[in-house]
């Protein structure tokens, strides 16, 4: 028995499309690898090509690179960091995560990326001392890069517009300190881990509780992080941004 001739076509199956319109398709497909606005346009109105069409524009979308830089003591910004990748993955993006304290984020290779997100945790009043290094050795780079700010803190999670202004002032003395200025700034609510606290963050978390006026458990961990407000913002940063 002669094998079937499966010639060029792409890896994944194109159920029902006959086999002259899979190797149209193979063509648009690879078309549309570098130009998706045009390989769209071509394809006809028929329902098989309708049909194509979506399989093209569903298929072939052009997915962002991104970089994901944290750093964390506590824990909260590492999560944060592992699902926004785990969210880009269900987007057919490609993410990297790369931890802000390791010896890579000193040469990050930027150039590789359509854009960077960087999940940097508040503690003391200010952002981690990883991300000041890293803004400082790669801010003039990033600045001219789509690049997001996730800034995690308490303060976000109070509500008021005094802690709000608080939040924005610890991003201005980043900004200002580092010369890197994000083009999108979230700000997301961290958590606190009373059963892994040493009795000294035990005492600071509570003093920071009593001074946002929360009611919380202090004998009980407590996540505040709102997760579809954080994954709406990494979208619309990709698609505001980055163009993907
Ligand atoms: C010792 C300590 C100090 C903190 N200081 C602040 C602070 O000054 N401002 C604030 O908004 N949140 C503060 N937080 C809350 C953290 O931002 C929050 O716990 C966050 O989730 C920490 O991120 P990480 O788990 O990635 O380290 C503090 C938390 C601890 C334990």
């Amino acid at each position: 028995m002669m094998m079937e001739d499966r010639g060029i076509g792409p890896p994944w199956p194109i159920g029902g499309v006959p086999r002259d319109e899979q190797v149209r398709l193979t063509r648009l497909a690879r078309s549309a690898l570098t130009n998706p606005s045009r390989a769209r346009r071509s394809v006809g109105a028929s329902a098989g090509r309708r049909a194509a069409a979506r399989f093209v524009a569903k298929e072939v979308r052009p997915m962002a690179k991104v970089l994901i830089v944290f750093a964390s003591v506590e824990g909260q910004s590492e999560r944060i960091a592992g699902l926004v990748s785990d969210h880009l993955v269900r987007s057919r993006h490609v993410p990297t995560v790369l931890n802000a304290t390791s010896e890579a984020a000193a040469r990050p290779n930027l150039h590789l990326y359509d854009g960077v997100i960087v999940v940097a945790p508040v503690h003391h009043q200010a952002h981690h001392p990883a991300i000041y290094r890293f803004a400082n050795l790669h801010g003039e780079r990033l600045t001219k890069m789509p690049s997001a700010l996730i800034s995690v803190s308490l303060h976000a999670a109070s509500g008021e517009p005094e802690d709000e202004e608080e939040m924005r002032q610890y991003v201005d003395i980043l900004a200002g300190e580092t010369g890197w200025l994000p083009r999108a700034v979230h700000y997301a609510a961290g958590a606190l881990k009373f059963t892994e606290f040493d009795f000294f963050k035990r005492w600071m978390a509570r003093r920071l509780v009593k001074a946002l006026d929360m009611e919380v458990d202090p004998k009980a961990d407590i996540e505040f992080t709102d997760w579809p407000a954080l994954y709406g913002f990494v979208d619309e940063f990709l698609k505001v941004h980055v163009g993907k």
